[in-house]
């Protein structure tokens, strides 16, 4: 299991200003590995990548040794096909007509970003792009949410009616989180809900938004490696994720160039 720091912490916006340099250095390093991937190579190439950038800013991934059944191996998780998250970067070469998700985090100066992406590797079905659409889609849906007085349920029910008219599914079991000096601090934000429940949102708070998108079912299962996880029915799978803030001008996207 992965442990929480479920406390809240409000940023100031000098704080927040740091986290938008963390999320842009995470952006550059992230779109490193994204301009690779191609069939042939593996995801551990991508990994390799990702932490070259990381060197020549002298930060670190806050993923790399992150506790769990053992302390996680990678800077990135990099996720093919019917994997949701968390798959290890490997030996693993990328083929024709995969989709690959790619997460990562950066630590700066204390402070961290997250962000996921779902790319296609070479040619992809049309309904394999839908799915990769759909997902990103349900994310500015998310972050649209990201306002001062709306709830986390707000946020969830935004993205699981818009997941679910599009003959989708959501998944039930991972949330996203609220970011800061840890990966993980409250409030859990998850992908489905009610409006007005949970948790208000107030300005200064830094989420990291991260639907998860299902072909045929919203079960998961952890693969061998007890890292990965995988959809339980092996349909294809999507990701998409951003650290945002709450702002009194809006939501403030953090990861982005
Ligand atoms: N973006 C993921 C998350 O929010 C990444 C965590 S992977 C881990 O949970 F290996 F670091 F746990
Ligand atoms: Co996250």
């Amino acid at each position: 299991m992965i442990s929480w720091e479920r406390s809240i912490n409000i940023k100031t916006p000098y704080e927040i200003e740091i986290m938008r340099e963390a999320g842009r250095i995470n952006a550059e390093a992230l779109a490193a590995v994204v301009a690779m991937v191609e069939p042939g190579v593996t995801t551990a190439a991508l990994n390799e990548a990702f932490e070259t950038v990381h060197k020549k800013y002298d930060v670190y991934s806050p993923f790399k040794n992150y506790p769990g059944p053992y302390p996680y191996p990678g800077s990135i998780c990099t996720s093919v096909n019917e994997e949701l998250v968390h798959g290890i970067p490997g030996n693993r070469k990328l083929v024709n007509g995969d989709i690959l998700s790619v997460d990562c985090g950066t630590v700066y100066q204390g402070f961290v970003g997250d962000m996921a992406v779902t790319v296609p590797v070479g040619e992809v079905e049309e309904e394999t792009n839908r799915l990769i659409d759909v997902t990103r889609k349900a994310l500015e849906i998310a972050i649209s949410k990201m306002v001062p007085g709306n709830t986390t349920g707000d946020i969830g029910y935004a993205v699981q009616t818009f997941v679910e008219e599009q003959g989708l599914f959501i998944t039930r079991t991972y949330t996203g989180h609220g970011v800061g000096r840890k990966m993980h601090e409250g409030p859990q934000v998850p992908n489905y809900g009610k409006p007005g429940r949970g948790l208000r949102l107030r300005e200064g708070m830094t989420i990291a938004l991260e639907p998860m998108v299902l072909v045929g079912t919203s079960s998961t299962v952890v693969k061998d490696d007890e890292w990965t996880v995988a959809s339980a029915d092996g349909s294809l799978t999507g990701h998409f994720e951003h650290t945002v803030a709450v702002t009194a001008d809006g939501p403030k996207i953090l990861t982005e160039l």
